[in-house]
């Protein structure tokens, strides 16, 4: 087995799960060694720690006069539930099919290695960089990375750079290069709704004691019109129209049946009058990620229960601000609510929506990358996904951000048996190699 390949498996194995506090020290532990592998490559590194959990920042040696580039990753992974439907432990990367399966083995691990291994096979090579690297490796993105803007405020001197690459995105199907120039933003809350003190029984009180769980559906159902339109008053102010370029190019892309085929689903849905990847790339969206109140045990449990709640993530795109967007939800909510219950609304994370300019130097330059490693011409897309700090890099670093994506449509991430193919992998690691060249132009 190859080096490149033996690292990524290394740090496959830290369960570096952010968002659960039990995994703080294996997320710190997969810092340590990320950090470790840098210095071990000639780079300086080190581990700042943050109210959370560290970043790691590596610097190549300086060589004035020569463009910067600043390659960001996470090194934290999503949870790994429903732990039954994986066939090989999250943590215990396998190698199947020439794919290696294991949390975070796309998202993020997978892509921000291929970018470490290109520049270790670079100075191996040639004995220095065609340009100066920096590496930002956070171990929050999975939760909104709350305490990145923080510190790229507090270190904006050094972290002074001309652009930014990340893969973290999706590439369009296998084989296919794929420069993303537009993200989806995101605004996180939960809704409770609070009826009786205790859980009652549904025959006694049933009948004149408002149930939350009906409230609750009550309110989740309000949010869509028939037609999948967002029902929230002032939900669609600042968003911007498709432009047609982009609506033109789409329709050459895989579409509506390769959308039926991942999913699995009988039929497709969405707002009406706009296609698949227009709904999933350009439109907002509204999702109920979680649910849950009273009974989820074996059999039946008479029971109106004191509370429901609702977990919803709201997909934002240009120019909607997700401050705005949690404001008009609470108060569509707390509006709708019905007397008979209390409606609590939570406000959790949140980030803005990005895009640029596909057809910048740097663009133009990633895209040769792209097209020489690959040997086909790049789609040019959006992406439904989010990448909280894209934005604030451009608010804080003054720099555009270069979306390189590595992820196949059938990778799994976020589910069971996520998984990466060793070939994008090595393709990755061309790419990087290719692309600090281009960068240098
Ligand atoms: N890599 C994804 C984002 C992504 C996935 C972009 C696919 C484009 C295509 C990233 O790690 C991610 O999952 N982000 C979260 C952010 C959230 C938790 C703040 C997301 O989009 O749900
Ligand atoms: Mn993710």
């Amino acid at each position: 087995m190859n080096s490149a390949l033996e690292d990524l498996l290394a740090v496959l194995r830290f369960p570096s799960i952010s968002t659960s506090s039990e995994n703080a020290a294996d997320v710190r532990n997969c810092a340590e060694w990320i950090a470790a592998k840098l210095t071990g490559m000639g780079l300086s590194a080190a581990i700042h720690q943050t109210v959370k959990h560290p970043v790691v920042v590596a610097k190549s040696k300086p060589q004035p006069g020569k463009p910067t580039v600043l390659i960001y990753g996470h090194y934290d992974v999503q949870p790994v539930d429903p732990l039954d439907q994986w066939q090989t432990p999250p943590f215990q990367p396998d190698i199947r099919d020439g794919r290696i399966f294991a949390r975070g083995a796309t998202d993020n691990k997978g892509q921000f290695m291929s970018h470490l291994c290109g520049v270790e096979q670079t100075l191996a090579e040639h004995g220095e960089l065609p340009l100066n690297v920096i590496f930002l490796i956070e171990g929050e993105e999975e939760i909104g990375s709350p305490n990145l803007a923080p510190f790229l405020r507090e270190h904006r001197s050094e972290l002074a750079c001309d652009i930014i690459a990340i893969s973290d995105t999706g590439m369009v199907a296998p084989g296919v290069p794929t420069f993303t120039y537009g993200l989806r933003g995101i605004a996180c809350l939960e809704v409770h709704v609070h009826g009786p003190t205790i859980d009652l029984h549904s025959g006694i009180f049933g009948g004149s004691v408002g149930n939350p769980n009906t409230m609750l559906a009550k309110l989740v159902a309000a949010v869509h019109d028939a037609h999948g339109r967002i029902q929230i008053p002032g939900f669609y102010n600042a968003v911007r129209d498709v432009h047609e370029w982009e609506k033109e190019a789409w329709t050459k892309l895989p579409g509506e049946a390769e959308t039926l085929r991942l999913t699995g689903v009988p039929a497709l849905w969405g707002e009406a009058g706009y296609s698949d990847l227009e709904c999933r790339w350009a439109r907002p969206t509204a999702e109920v990620n979680g649910i849950g109140g009273g009974y989820q045990g074996e059999g039946s449990k008479t029971v109106i229960p004191r509370s429901a709640f609702a977990k919803f993530s709201f997909r934002l795109v240009p120019d909607q601000d997700p401050d705005d967007i949690i404001k008009n939800v609470q108060t569509f909510f707390a509006k709708m609510a019905p007397d008979c219950v209390r409606v609590e609304i939570k406000p959790g994370h949140s980030g803005p929506p990005y895009s640029m300019d596909p057809h910048s130097v740097y663009g133009k330059a990633a895209q040769r990358a792209l097209r020489a490693t690959f040997d086909r011409e790049p789609a040019l897309i959006r992406e439904g996904g989010s990448i909280p700090i894209v934005q604030s890099f451009n608010d804080i670093l003054g720099s555009d951000t270069l979306l390189l994506g590595l992820a196949l449509p059938d990778c799994q991430m976020h589910a069971p048996n996520e998984n990466f193919t060793i070939s994008n992998y090595e393709a990755g690691i061309r790419l990087n190699r290719r692309l600090l060249q281009e960068l240098a132009m």
